[in-house]
């Protein structure tokens, strides 16, 4: 049934009962007392959420709004950037500076391994001219299941003194510390769809005032997504054009929701989920595609790769459709060449132990019917409610 589905994918992620009675009411005007009150406390929330004193902006528009927002703003044509890319979201970086005209320098990693920090800071310490304007990073690689260690990274930035750093938290804001002003972040762009708890439409973008300052001699044109309007908007507690308003106040639920919760429980919800996650998978005798120590809270990739003869039949889609048709959860497949060989299983936001045993269960049966057997029955579950005991 339809109305069953249960989403595992890494966004768009379920939404919590009062999120959707929140969306399904008449929206109220955005130029109203009413929403100027909830502009202020969301934007608050947002600043709590993100462990900052910076503006924290609201865009209608999907992550990738954000994260051109992120680059017109604060460059210029010709700029010298350097961009991580590790699987299809640090590509999107290097796509898009390309297409501005920045002068884009990459560094690389193998989809399904972390970006090393070290090569960062070999190039930002070579750059004695201080050409390089920023540096752009993807930290939840979702494409892939691989955090990066953004840590590190900004650190090297900060060493630098002059490269702003341009972070995509799409899939870690919310379910991963992002401490933006302990880490010295500049810009740091987010979707409503993910952590959040919230159907996609929201862009949000964190701009630090190094940020601001390097805005005033930024040479792209821009109108929609030019921030200082956002900025100046969100002073008054408003938005510079019509808002999705349904959304903003379905936000306004799910950051209540996640104050309540506390920073420290939603991260400790998030690493018990994949490590249920990673340990059902192994016993399943299925193999993880990144490894622990940069496994990404948000999200795990299963790589299909078998000894087993019937097994190594299988395809990626195909389980997912299993698991689709006869239990109505829908689990992420791989994204271009990872295409059929990965699938993904999100477990982002609204998410609790009951969802990983529920899509545990389903993917032993679905793995049952397409006739591979290289495992134990219940051994997946078995696993992650181990888990469970350990990490209350
Ligand atoms: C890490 C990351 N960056 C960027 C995006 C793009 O966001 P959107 O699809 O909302 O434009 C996504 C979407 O999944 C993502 O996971």
């Amino acid at each position: 049934m339809q109305d069953q589905l249960k989403l595992m994918i890494p966004g768009p992620t379920q939404v919590p009962q009062t999120a959707l009675q929140a969306l399904a009411r008449q929206p109220i005007s955005h130029r109203s007392f009413e929403f100027n009150a909830v502009m202020a406390e969301v934007t608050e929330n947002l600043q709590w959420l993100h462990q900052t004193q910076n503006d924290v902006l609201l865009l209608a528009g999907s992550g990738t709004a954000a994260m051109e927002a992120g680059i017109i703003n604060f460059l210029s044509p010709g700029d010298r950037v350097i961009v991580g890319t590790n699987g299809k979201f640090g590509d999107r970086w290097a796509e898009l500076g390309k297409i501005f005209g920045l002068e884009v320098e990459t560094i690389t990693a193998e989809w399904g391994k972390p970006l090393i920090a070290a090569e960062f800071a070999a190039k930002l310490e070579a750059d004695s001219q201080k050409q390089i304007k920023a540096v752009i990073i993807t930290h939840s690689e979702t494409s892939t299941g691989v955090i990066n260690d953004l840590e590190t990274i900004s650190h090297h930035i900060k060493n630098h003194g002059q490269a702003l750093s341009i972070i995509d938290a799409v899939t870690s804001l919310g379910s991963v510390n992002v401490p933006v002003d302990t880490w010295g972040l500049d810009v740091v762009v987010s979707g409503s769809q993910k952590g959040y708890m919230v159907p996609p439409g929201l862009g949000i973008v964190a701009v630090s005032a190094k940020a601001w300052e390097a805005y005033q001699t930024a040479k792209f044109p821009k109108y929609y997504l030019d921030l200082e309007k956002y900025r100046l908007a969100t002073i008054n507690n408003t938005s510079p054009f019509t808002p999705p308003v349904n959304l903003i106040v379905a936000l306004q639920t799910t950051l209540r929701m996640m104050q309540q919760e506390g920073l420290e429980a939603i991260f400790a919800r998030h690493l018990r989920v994949m490590k249920a996650t990673r340990a059902a998978i192994r016993s399943l005798n299925l193999s993880l595609f990144a490894q622990d120590d940069y496994a990404s809270p948000a999200v795990t990739a299963i790589k299909l790769h078998f000894a087993n003869a019937i097994a190594s039949q299988l395809e990626a889609d195909k389980i997912r459709e299993v698991v689709k048709k006869r239990f109505d959860i829908e689990i992420a497949g791989g994204q271009d060449h990872l295409k059929n060989k990965i699938f993904r299983i999100g477990h982002l936001g609204f998410i609790c132990d009951r969802d990983i045993l529920t899509c545990i269960s389903a993917l032993e049966a679905a793995l049952l019917e397409l006739g591979y057997q290289d495992f134990t029955p219940g051994a997946g579950i078995t696993a992650a409610i181990k888990v469970f005991q350990t990490q209350i």
